[in-house]
This record gives structure tokens, C-alpha cells and sequence, in this order.
């Protein structure tokens, strides 16, 4: 089998790489030279535990290679992925599929054989079905199936998910479309993956519906920490004691700065602007992406609290900016809107984060970026975690102690144990847990 993917951003080179591991021949096409460029020397544009090692594995073996010629890739393919990015699309929070069509107006343009056609990007419910003109009215000559096949990958552990996923969703038309996807996801017969085939609207709706669902989950473990801190309940514990009924299941109940990154905010905006179109109110999706926006200057006054009403004048040292730990991304991190709230403020923000600075210091102005958590620490009236990075975890909180002008710690993340930091000597407030 072999197989042309185009697009080697997040989505797209994770899902090459692992589609190598699973034994086919994979060709990552992109527009963007200087990207290919670092590929094919070995750079990986992106970080992602454990996707360099496998991309040179693949590399080396013969399996993996990297053109920005898309006619090049596409010749023979048995299936030509397409996994270019879906943005959120200014102004109205419509996904922006400009990507994705103009993948799609090249490989009418350039294919010379009958193949089958997936997206892998998210793309909203109808999607799939515009493919489908496009090719019929562009190639009559040819029969290009056109399928769903969403991704669910988290950033930080993606070939993990890739390699040993809960399900893998296919929305094909045509028994040529499922044989070619059984094919591609075959070696998870042996770990006895569930594939679900279904109708091209349903496995794209299927990728929305299940990201709205955790964004609701995480929302909702929010709010009810606010209701622990005022009953004097520990969310911690609410949230075992209802994961634990296996219809909600532990994960996604942790409760936090509200939830970021490059899919949630994008993807629950895009599934209400679907509704809209097709005349349903999506009320519960509505409230969760109201809740969450306001969350985070909620995160805000919490801390300004817990500095005694006000941060003006304070050295504030905030851990971690990315939006989750084990990534560099900083898109829709609730940092880049606590940040700038505090120094509104008047505080003074020093920073340290163990990957994210780079990309943080050209969206964040005015922090003074540190070379590590102690450093960070230097004469700060407070420590704020924002996230959970593992290395803050074992912080040595004496010397933190020593180092800074107060200490008191706001861990947004329930990273500690409030006995622990206690003892330690700290002024201590968390999230949803009696102080
Ligand atoms: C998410 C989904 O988890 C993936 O399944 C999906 O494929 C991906 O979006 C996508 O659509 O491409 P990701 O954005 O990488 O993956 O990150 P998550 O681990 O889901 O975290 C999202 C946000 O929720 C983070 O800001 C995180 O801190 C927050 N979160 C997560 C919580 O606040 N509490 C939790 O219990 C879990």
C-alpha cells in the first residue's frame, strides 16, 4: 500500500509517520519548501514526543519521504490523505477550509488514476460531500471515492493515540473505500481496535460531537469547583467519585484554567456555527464556550485574591504558558489571557516554561522569560502554576521558598498536595480543594 499525505503540520506528519509504522509506504507532501527542507534533514518542525525518532526510522527504512511536488506523491497512491490545517476563520468562527479545497482542486488537477480520497483534517458535516463535485465535475473521467477518516489525537501523547487508539472512525461510500481504510489501519486488528464504518456526514460529525462532548466535560468539573470552594468540597475527589461510574468515566474531570489549545476553542466554535446553518441551537455547546472564554479571568481574579486584593506593583512567576504540558503550542493557552490581565494590573511577570518560551515570547510582551522555575522564582510575591508540567511537580519547594519575597503558591493545576506546601511554609490556593 501506498499513500500520498498531504499536509506535514501537526495532523498530517504524526499520522504519516505512524501510518509507516504500520507498514505502508507514505509520501508527505507540503507547499511550504523550507518545512520540507527540515524534514528531509532530519528536523522536525514540530514538538512531539517520540515523532522524531519514528520519522528517521521510517526515513531510514524507505518508507517515509518528503516532496513538495504534489503530482509526484499522488501518482499510484492508493489513497491520498489530506491533513492541512482547518483554522478557525476570522471574524466568524466558521472552520476556514480555504486548505483543504485547494488540496482538493490540485489532486482533480493532477491525478492521473482512480484512488480514494480522505480527509483526516477536521472538517465540518458536509465537507466530505463538496469533495465529492468537486472531483465528479472536475474528473468525470475518473472514480475518486472520497471518505472521512477524523483524527483524535492529543497533542503531547499523538503516536500513542495513533498507534493504540479507542476507535478509529471511517465514513466511506463504497465497499473500494472501506477495504482500502481496513487496509491502512490493519495492524490494529491484533490489539482488536474497533473500526467503525459509517455514512461520510456521520464520521464527521462523529470527530465534532466527541470534542465538544470533553470540552463540556472539562466546563462542566470547572464550575463545579467553584461550587467546592464555596461548600468547602475537594473537586479532586467529586470528580473520582464520578468518574468512577463507568457511564462518565475518570478522564477529561480535571479541573483547571478552562481548556485551550488548537482544537477545543476552534472545533466548538465551528460545531455551533454548523447548528446555526442547519437551524438548531446548540445551547449546551453554546454555554460551554461562554463559560470556559469567561473562566480564565476568573483565573485572574483568583489570583489577584490570593495576593491580597491586588497584584499592582508585585513580581508575579508564572510556570508554565503552553495550553497543556508535553507540547510548545501556545494556541488559545489561557496564559495569553492571564498574562497580559495581571501586567494590566500592574504586576511585573517573570516566566519560565520548559518548551513554550519561544513561541510565548512572540505573543507576550513585557515578560522577563527565565532560564528555569528557580530562576523564575527570584523575589516573586507569587508562584502561579498554569501548567502541569512534570518538572514542576517535583519543584524543591525550600529553595523555592527561599528564593522568593512571599511565598505563596496559586497552583491552577492541583499540582500539589496542600499538606505538602503547607509544611513547606507556603500560603497555598488551588482549584476546587478547602484551602
Ligand atoms: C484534543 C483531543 O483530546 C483529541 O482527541 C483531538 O484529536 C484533538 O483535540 C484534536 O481535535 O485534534 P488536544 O487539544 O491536544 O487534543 O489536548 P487535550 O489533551 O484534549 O487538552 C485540551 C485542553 O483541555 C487543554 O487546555 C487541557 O489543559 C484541558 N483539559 C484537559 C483540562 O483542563 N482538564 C482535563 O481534564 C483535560
Amino acid at each position: 500500500m501506498r499513500i500520498a499525505m498531504i499536509g506535514t503540520g501537526y495532523v498530517g506528519l504524526v499520522s504519516g509517520a505512524c501510518f509507516a509504522e504500520f507498514g505502508l509506504e507514505v509520501v508527505g507532501v507540503d507547499k511550504d519548501e523550507s518545512k520540507i527542507r527540515m524534514l528531509e534533514e532530519g528536523r522536525i518542525p514540530i514538538y512531539e514526543p517520540g515523532l522524531d525518532a519514528l520519522v528517521d526510522k521510517h526515513k531510514a527504512a524507505g518508507r517515509l519521504s518528503f516532496t513538495t511536488d504534489l503530482a509526484e506523491a499522488i501518482d499510484g497512491a492508493d489513497a491520498i490523505f489530506i491533513g492541512v490545517g482547518t483554522p478557525s476563520r476570522r471574524g466568524d468562527g466558521h472552520a476556514d477550509l480555504t486548505y483543504v479545497f485547494a488540496a482538493a482542486e490540485e489532486i482533480a488537477a493532477k491525478l492521473k488514476h482512480d484512488t480514494l480520497v480522505v480527509t483526516k483534517s477536521t472538517v465540518p458535516v458536509g465537507t466530505g460531500r463538496r469533495l465529492q463535485k468537486i472531483f465528479k465535475t472536475q474528473r468525470p473521467d475518473l472514480e475518486i471515492d472520497v471518505a472521512s477518516n477524523p483524527e483524535f489525537l492529543r497533542e503531547g501523547s499523538a503516536i500513542e493515540d495513533f498507534l493504540r487508539p479507542d476507535r478509529v472512525v471511517c465514513g466511506v461510500e463504497s465497499d473500494r473505500a472501506r477495504e482500502i481504510l481496513a487496509q491502512c489501519y490493519r495492524p490494529l486488528n491484533l490489539i482488536e481496535t474497533p473500526i467503525l464504518f459509517t455514512a461520510l456526514e456521520t464520521a464527521e460529525l462523529i470527530k465534532y460531537a466527541t470534542n465538544a462532548f470533553l470540552a463540556t466535560k472539562i466546563t462542566f468539573i470547572n464550575e463545579l469547583a467553584d461550587l467546592c470552594e464555596r461548600v468547602g468540597a475537594d473537586v479532586q475527589q467529586v470528580a473520582k467519585g464520578m468518574g468512577l461510574d463507568g457511564r462518565i468515566g475518570r478522564k477529561f474531570l480535571h479541573a483547571g484554567p478552562g481548556y485551550g489549545g488548537s482544537c477545543f476553542p476552534k472545533d466548538t466554535l465551528a460545531l455551533l456555527r454548523t447548528g446555526e446553518q442547519y437551524n438548531t441551537h446548540l445551547r449546551i455547546v453554546e454555554t460551554v464556550v461562554n463559560v470556559n472564554e469567561g473562566r480564565k479571568r476568573r483565573m485572574v481574579r483568583k489570583i489577584t485574591d490570593a495576593c491580597g486584593g491586588s497584584v499592582a506593583g508585585k513580581t508575579i512567576a508564572i510556570l508554565g504558558v503552553t495550553f497543556k504540558p508535553n507540547t510548545d503550542d501556545m494556541r488559545e493557552s489561557p496564559s495569553l489571557v492571564i498574562v497580559p490581565a495581571l501586567q494590566a494590573e500592574g504586576a511585573v511577570i517573570r516566566a519560565y516554561d520548559p518548551e513554550g518560551m519561544r513561541e510565548a515570547a512572540k505573543l507576550l510582551p513585557d515578560v522577563g522569560w527565565c532560564q528555569d522555575s528557580y530562576h523564575a522564582l527570584e523575589g516573586a510575591d507569587a508562584a502561579v502554576i498554569l501548567t502541569e508540567w512534570n518538572e514542576f511537580r517535583g519543584l524543591d519547594l525550600d529553595r523555592a521558598r527561599s528564593l522568593m519575597r512571599q511565598p505563596l503558591i496559586v497552583d491552577l493545576r492541583n499540582i500539589f498536595d496542600p499538606a505538602q506546601v503547607a509544611k513547606a511554609g507556603f500560603a497555598y490556593t488551588s482549584v476546587g480543594r478547602p484551602v
